[in-house]
């Protein structure tokens, strides 16, 4: 094994300290760790090591309990990246099925590497034993799912037919989906382009979804660097379509970083139209400026604005909105696959206050949409308090506001919105609830 193999472990071994005791954001660490990477492959295995430890992490940690005589010392910053390199080790032998042979001997240099030249024994009998023996059992589901026993709870109760299969949805790989930059560029034109240099595409089932039949590199793609095509998942890309909104509105994106609605958005309203694109966030904002420029969608007038969504005094010019998209803060809970990380950070206390918040903005953004306009709900939650019940008690509450049914393809259909489950080979979880205001309201 080469040395820049052990030292890939090692590094590994170093983000999830990051993640895991440290409580950093896996994205985060990932955006300092990544550039400093030449080999390309070698980022993609760090990066698959990383998300498999980190998905499988309390199994793990269950099957190491039982094989290790006494706990790793979790003492200093060293000792923790000592303990989580085994994760790093079984990771690569069980769920990305790399060379046992080398796997194990990669993990034992990277402790080496660490310092640890003592544990180096203790390293290669347990990755050994992890090659060759059945791995025991953890009996209870949360353990078995590697998930935090509180979202298992309320999994169950929320969804008792679907949420065993939401805990493995949000065990796999999520499918790297693409938006073409329609009407700039058309699905069909982006795939024939793509054909003619053997990279293959399926697309979905948004307008102007596409899948990519081999994971690759989206900034490596032709027509990346003109803005041809963006990367966002397809139940994201489905919200504006459940909106349809249309050319010459104005429009507004009530929680718009990074902005990957509002370039549909403008995409949608044409040059006539008007979107104003409000996040609380300055630092993500600008990520919503710079996807304006790279994709270009239209011409409309766009309005950024740093603000808290529902301090509606603050942002707005009075001027009423013809559709509102409100994609709310959530727990993210139906992104865990792209984000294994939020089982980790996300607390079942943070619920309630995010609950509190999209009622906030709910009822502060109402009044800004015209009678006879629709207001989209969306999160990319699967906690039905977020969701379903969240937009009954809206609508117990808003005698105006009527809910629209969306299509099967929307996913299940609650009674009070429709939700979507992570998806093999699909999308994402969300949830949408279509609100018209009565044409009759003041
Ligand atoms: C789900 S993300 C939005 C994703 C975005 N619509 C997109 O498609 O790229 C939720 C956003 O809400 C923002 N946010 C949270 N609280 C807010 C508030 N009170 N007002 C406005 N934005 C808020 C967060 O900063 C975050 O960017």
């Amino acid at each position: 094994m080469t040395p820049a193999g052990a030292a890939l472990r090692a590094e590994a071994a170093r983000v999830l300290v990051a993640v895991l005791d440290d409580g950093r954001s896996l994205k985060a660490v990932l955006a300092e760790v990544l550039p400093t990477i030449a080999d390309g492959r070698d980022r993609g295995l760090l990066e698959a090591m990383v998300f498999a430890a980190l998905r499988f992490e309390r199994r793990y940690a269950f099957v190491l309990n039982d094989w290790l005589a006494r706990p790793l010392p979790m003492k200093t910053s060293k000792d923790r990246a000592v303990a989580r390199l085994l994760l790093v080790g079984l990771a690569q032998i069980e769920a990305l099925k790399l060379s046992p042979h080398a796997a194990v001997a990669a993990t034992v240099d990277a402790v080496k590497l660490l310092g640890r030249e003592g544990l180096a024994g203790l390293f290669n009998a347990v990755l050994r034993k992890a090659t060759r023996e059945v791995w025991p059992v953890p009996g209870d589901p949360a353990t078995a799912a590697s998930h935090p026993a509180w979202l298992v709870a309320a999994l169950r109760n929320d969804w008792p037919e679907h949420w065993q299969a939401v805990l493995a949805g949000n065990n796999t790989e999520a499918p790297l989906w693409l938006r073409a930059n329609a009407p700039r560029v058309e699905r069909d034109t982006l795939m024939a382009r793509w054909a003619t240099e053997n990279i293959e595409a399926q697309s979905g089932a948004a307008a102007h979804s596409l899948c990519l039949a081999e994971r690759q590199n989206p900034a490596a793609l032709p027509g990346f660097d003109d803005g041809a095509f963006s990367v966002q998942d397809l139940s994201a890309q489905l919200a504006v379509e459940a909106l349809s909104p249309r050319q010459g509105m104005r429009v507004l994106d009530a929680c718009a970083a990074p902005g990957g609605k509002t370039v549909q958005l403008c995409a949608a309203v044409g040059d006539s139209g008007e979107v104003w694109a409000i996040d609380s966030e300055p630092k993500r904002l600008a990520r919503v400026s710079a996807a304006l420029r790279h994709l270009a969608p239209s011409a409309a007038v766009v309005h950024v604005r740093a603000a808290d969504a529902a301090d509606t005094a603050r942002w707005s010019d009075g001027e009423r909105f013809d559709a509102i998209l409100l994609d709310a803060p959530c727990s993210a809970t139906g992104i865990i696959r792209r984000q294994p990380d939020i089982k980790v950070h996300r607390q079942p206390t943070d619920i309630p206050v995010l609950v509190a918040l999209q009622r906030r903005l709910l009822d502060a953004l109402w009044p800004l949409l015209k009678p006879g306009g629709r207001m989209l709900y969306a999160t990319c939650s699967v906690l039905r308090d977020e969701n379903d019940r969240q937009i009954s008690a809206f609508l117990a509450r808003t005698p105006e506001a009527a809910l629209q049914a969306l299509p099967t393809v929307f996913g299940l259909n609650t009674g009070a919105g429709s939700q979507r489950f992570p998806e093999d080979g699909g999308g994402d979880g969300f949830f949408y609830a279509l609100l018209e205001k009565s044409p009759s309201s003041s």
